[in-house]
């Protein structure tokens, strides 16, 4: 049975006046898909990168990649979600901007009673990112509590997951952030330490914090303004993160500057590759839910647009107005 949905989607890259509210047909899904119904979608930074092109998509196309609702139709094969149940995801392809759409049925997860849909929607991506950032992409030497660890954006969507988890690990979070207020939120959800990088010397100031020492592991999805001085935030043998480009994509770099400044490792790491499983999403995702279950981890949503206003959380997202998640609602 096909039905028709409004889906906000993007003709050619560019500015946020690109998304466009259209109606488009949904069906029925097929092999390994399920159709969902959302009560609420998350809006994530990787949706402007999609938008402007920095990460090309084939034209038309919906974006979005996180959301949660009511399943309403299960195609064949699969066995973890029927029809009514809850549940919420952070998958490809991009498209969650929409009432209802048709998708891969593997990254989406049942939600627990405890946690509504908005908050579903707003923490799949960013906590599963969370989640991967801090237990699955550890430095050579180890990351115990009592560390120090460097996150960039401490006061955005993930950054103040993270700043939760990081506390409730033990480990001593410098944040950075935009702006005075922004630094004391991020202080409120368990950074240590935070450093306003639009007016401190960030390197400087983690230097001075550690002692000199440095830190173990930078987490960076800033990019273009941050990476240097990232570098050199790291102590011996220390793990600099790549995972974004809020501020530009990083300018190639020769591997011969990691050796002088200590022996330093680098990644860039995408959570596709993590949630490239069923089983390995679900652990993630139940990881997850545990923190939030617990009320280690508050989601915290400070923005709520309807659907048709995307253009105006898009604004607001890569204006560096927002903090914490933000949501669209249908
Ligand atoms: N690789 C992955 O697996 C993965 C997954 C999820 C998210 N990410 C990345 O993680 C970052 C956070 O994502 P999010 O959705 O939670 O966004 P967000 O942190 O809520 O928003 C981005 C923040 O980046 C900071 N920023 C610094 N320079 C900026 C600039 N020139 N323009 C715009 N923002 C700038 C701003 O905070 P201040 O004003 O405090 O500087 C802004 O609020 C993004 O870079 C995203 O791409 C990566």
């Amino acid at each position: 049975m096909t039905q028709t949905t409004r889906a906000i989607r993007i003709h050619a890259p560019g500015g946020a006046e690109q998304l466009q509210l259209d109606t488009v047909e949904v069906g029925d899904p097929g092999p390994g898909q399920v159709r969902i119904r959302h009560h609420a979608i998350g809006l994530n930074f990787i949706d402007v990168y999609h938008r402007t092109g920095l990460y090309p998509l084939a034209m038309p196309h919906g974006i979005g990649m996180e959301g949660a609702g009511v399943i309403e139709a299960v195609g064949e094969g699969v066995t973890h979600l029927k029809v009514g149940d809850r549940a919420a995801y952070a998958a490809n392809p991009p498209g969650s901007y929409c009432d209802a759409r048709v998708m891969p049925a593997m990254n989406l997860c049942r939600l627990p009673d405890g946690i509504d849909f908005e908050t579903g929607a707003a923490m799949m991506l960013k906590g599963l990112t969370a989640q991967y950032l801090l237990k699955r992409c550890k430095p050579v030497e180890g990351l115990e509590a009592g560390d120090f660890v460097l996150f960039h954006a401490a006061a955005g969507g993930v950054g103040l997951i993270a700043c939760q988890w990081a506390k409730a690990l033990g480990l001593r979070l410098i944040g950075t952030a935009g702006s005075d207020d922004k630094c004391a939120l991020a202080r409120e959800h368990g950074a240590e330490f935070t450093i306003n990088y639009r007016t401190e010397n960030f390197t400087q100031r983690v230097k001075e914090i550690t002692g000199g020492q440095g830190v173990k592991v930078v987490y960076d999805s800033v990019g273009k303004d941050t990476w240097d001085g990232s570098l050199d935030c790291l102590r011996p043998f220390g793990l600099m993160v790549s995972f974004g480009n809020a501020s530009g994509p990083v300018a190639p770099f020769s591997p011969g500057i990691l050796g002088p400044k200590g022996s330093i490792y680098v990644t860039r790491q995408t959570l596709f590759t993590h949630i490239s499983s069923r089983e390995r999403t679900q652990a993630m995702a139940d990881d997850l839910f545990s923190v939030v279950g617990s009320g280690q981890v508050r989601i915290r949503i400070d923005q709520r647009f309807a659907l048709a206003d995307a253009q105006a959380a898009h604004r607001s997202l890569e204006g560096r107005q927002t903090t914490g998640c933000t949501i669209l609602l249908p």
